[in-house]
């Protein structure tokens, strides 16, 4: 692997995206930065970034525009990233579509940009994994966030868990890159958080609700609505509805 390691920047996907040219073609570059000062989260949000206490990737890699399933790689980074923490014998579960929580809480979030060539698409699947960030600053995140130090209650050695998940996720693209997303269906539905549960989820378009029912073959979300009905969604942000009236 191709590794790039920068102290401050305003965010690795960003630099990623300018430097892409440059990289390797045919493997994967892993740009790690110490802080980000414009980090970037799904949806033009903003990625808490404070100096050395986190992992802040991006990997960047080519993929065949045929590639089975292209669109869901991001969900293959939470399964990777969810993968190794069950090595940790900690116990993950991943809100759709790709955030990985412990108990309920986000530790990851991963941010997949993609640009598309005549014959490849450019990848640049950033990661961002909370792990030795304190409750204190925790607090200050917008949403239930945690950390692995939190959890744990022990100090994560950050390069050897880089290096975890360099291994994992190379596995893990081979076997996308020849399989798909079937080999990582079971794993990840294994994992879904609020299965069975009252959800809401923005498709960009539309506020849908319903069950959190399953996935498809290639990882979108089968919500179950009220009809009786699947709605299949492709992309969205899912809020937990626990404890609202199930009948409305
Ligand atoms: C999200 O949950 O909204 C996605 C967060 C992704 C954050 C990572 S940190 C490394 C990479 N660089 C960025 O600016 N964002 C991603």
């Amino acid at each position: 692997m191709h590794e790039i390691h920068l102290d401050t920047i305003d965010s690795t996907n960003v630099y990623a995206k300018l430097h892409a040219a440059e990289f390797p073609a045919g493997q994967i570059t892993c740009i790690t930065a110490e802080e980000q000062t414009a980090g970037r989260g799904r949806y033009q949000r903003h990625w808490v970034s404070p100096r050395g206490v986190n992992l802040l990737v991006t990997f960047y890699f080519q993929l065949p525009l045929q590639t089975l399933h292209l669109t869901s790689i991001a969900q293959v980074m939470a399964v990777s990233f969810a993968s190794l923490l069950i090595k940790e014998e900690l116990s993950p579960k991943i809100k759709w579509p790709n955030d990985v929580q412990l108990n309920g809480k986000k530790v990851s979030g991963v941010l997949c940009e993609t640009s598309f060539h005549r014959s490849h698409a450019d990848i640049f699947l950033g990661i961002g994994i909370n792990v030795n960030m304190e409750k204190e600053t925790l607090q200050n995140i917008d949403q239930p966030a945690t950390s692995l130090k939190a959890e744990t209650g022990r100090t994560w050695d950050r390069k050897s868990l880089l290096h975890k998940l360099q291994e994992q996720f190379s596995s893990d693209l081979n076997l996308f890159k020849n399989e798909g997303f079937t080999p990582f269906h079971s794993p990840f539905e294994n994992l879904l958080a609020y299965k069975g549960e009252k959800i809401s989820c923005f498709d960009g378009r539309k506020e849908w609700t319903g069950i959190c029912h399953s996935l498809t073959n290639d990882g979108q979300l089968n919500l179950y609505l009220a009809d009786h009905s699947i709605q299949v969604i492709a992309a969205g942000d899912v809020k937990n509805l626990r404890g609202s009236d199930p009948c409305q």
